[in-house]
């Protein structure tokens, strides 16, 4: 029978890491400056430099982890250049993302206090691809170390008595790539040196985080996994959601026909595949799963928005971009026992963002609103789910018309969350919540829908895409029916 959901609601599958929620900020376009950073003496209300807006708005999602500072921009970051007394640090030019000026002003004490001020685990990315050992070594050493030690007692000279907690460290970013074009064998062998360096300091421990492969290159997983997978706790993975071409035009975040609906979806889908087959490589080496897989760079990269600086990847962010969150939630659920963090790429402003700036106002995307109905399942236990749903059909081509995962808290509450991917029809199911009683529970739910495929907001209308309560529920002895409109994400609540 199609469009049947089995919810094992007593069959307990691990719990769903709450890193599953981080997120990424980058030294790019107005993703930190602007976009969180004003400094102190801004006209935009701030704390300590942070603007205020985006603080209250993040902390409401509960962001659990950041990266930091790139992406590309980390194999070329110095991070003395961003220390000390703010007008002394140097000017440079920041070359991969607009070549426009980079004044330092935002460093590693203003990302620490941004994570203390968030109640987030910094996840710093140190400099392989043009730094030293010895200062990815020093950084470490900075940060942590509580003692009388040259980089501790530069710490303290600039205001930082104690040292931080940090417990994520990535050696390199894409380094395939802007990371330093290497091989797999050549990055492989790197990592072991960077890493023996990285150390831990008193009792703080670090999460060592080698630098994986771009989308399908199994090769690299297998060369990391074969010559260093005793050296790292978790390998990273990136893969972008592009309905286009990446060089030849990628695509418009707004302006788009239905066939580009379509295939936005199917290659967030794939996200799957490619969990499962680097998995399968990972689980040859480590078959007991203490190595996590780190996506630590998803999400929509559109062409960037009309008018603005290419280099800035500054993009509009509609429903279809909340399906994607929607699916690649569900998708990392169930591999919660290799998946142990992801993060969005990027926060603010840049590709598919939580937040949209332009000087001092500041609007909600359709994504941020998905990672709020979600956070219902940060640490919380997975349930098993057996779902059989109707095809979603377009010009001869099928997906699943629904995504489906399910979690239970620490209080018994069940939440399940649905995606329904398509454009023109809605989505009956019938659920089947085994270890429950229906008859003597309540249900709640909440909706984020829109009735164009671009609908998004905008800051004269922040408030077009927005969650609101769902209510097309039918509880009937011990079976559970919902009416999914198109193109909806919906998290329901059972108790
Ligand atoms: O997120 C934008 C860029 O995408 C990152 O800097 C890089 O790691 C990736 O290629």
């Amino acid at each position: 029978m199609k469009n049947h959901v089995v919810i094992n609601t007593d069959v307990e599958k691990g719990t769903i890491n709450k890193n599953i929620y981080g997120h990424f900020a980058e030294h790019l376009g107005r993703g930190i400056y602007e976009g969180i950073w004003v400094g102190e003496d801004s006209e935009i209300p701030n704390t300590n430099g942070v603007r205020n807006d985006v603080l209250e708005a993040l902390k409401n999602i509960n962001i659990p982890v950041l990266r930091w500072p790139g992406g590309c921009f980390a194999d070329e970051y110095h991070w003395k250049d961003g220390i000390g007394p703010r007008e002394n640090r140097k000017r440079m030019i920041n070359t991969h993302w607009g070549g426009v000026v980079e004044d330092n002003s935002f460093g590693t004490h203003e990302f620490m206090m941004l994570c203390e001020m968030l109640g987030a685990e910094p996840y710093i990315c140190g400099n392989v691809g043009s730094g030293t050992v010895q200062e990815m070594s020093e950084w470490v050493e900075y940060m942590t170390f509580d003692g009388e030690s040259p980089m501790a007692n530069w710490r303290r000279e600039n205001g930082r008595e104690e040292p931080w907690k940090l417990k994520y460290f990535g050696v390199g970013n894409e380094n395939w790539g802007c990371g330093g074009n290497m091989r797999p064998e050549y990055y492989a062998d790197l990592y072991r040196r960077y890493q023996t360096y990285v150390r831990n300091y008193g009792d703080n421990r670090i999460y060592k985080i080698a630098g994986g492969a771009n989308v399908d290159d199994y090769n690299w997983t297998e060369v990391l996994m074969k010559n260093a997978h005793r050296f790292m706790d978790g390998l990273s993975l990136h893969y972008y959601t592009i309905p286009g071409d990446f060089w030849k035009g990628k695509g418009s975040a707004t302006d788009f026909p239905e066939a580009e609906w379509f295939i936005t979806l199917k290659k967030a889908l794939h996200m799957d595949t490619l969990i499962q087959r680097h998995s399968t490589i990972m689980d040859k080496y480590d078959p007991k799963k203490r190595i996590g897989m780190i996506i630590d760079e998803w999400g929509t990269w559109f062409d960037p928005e009309p008018g603005t600086n290419p280099g800035f990847l500054y993009q509009q962010n509609t429903i279809r971009d909340a399906l994607v969150a929607g699916i690649h939630f569900n998708i990392f659920h169930k591999h919660a026992d290799r998946v142990q963090m992801a993060n969005i790429a990027q926060t603010v402003n840049v590709l598919q963002a939580m937040i949209l700036t332009e000087g001092e106002k500041m609007i909600l995307t359709p994504t941020y609103h998905v990672f709020d109905m979600f956070q219902v399942h940060q640490d919380a236990t997975l349930l098993a789910v057996d779902a059989q749903v109707n095809e979603y059909e377009f010009d001869g081509e099928a997906l699943p018309q629904t995504s489906v995962s399910a979690s239970k808290d620490k209080d018994g509450k069940v939440h399940i969350s649905l995606c329904n991917l398509d454009h023109r029809n809605s989505a009956d199911l019938q659920f089947d919540l085994r270890g429950m009683d229906l008859e003597a529970a309540s249900v709640t739910g909440t909706i984020l829908t829109a009735n164009e495929m671009n609908a998004h907001n905008t800051f004269e209308q922040p408030n077009n895409v927005k969650p609101v309560d769902f209510s097309d529920v039918k509880i009937d002895g011990q079976s559970l029916s919902v009416s999914l409109p198109p193109m909806s994400v919906v998290v329901l609540a059972v108790q």
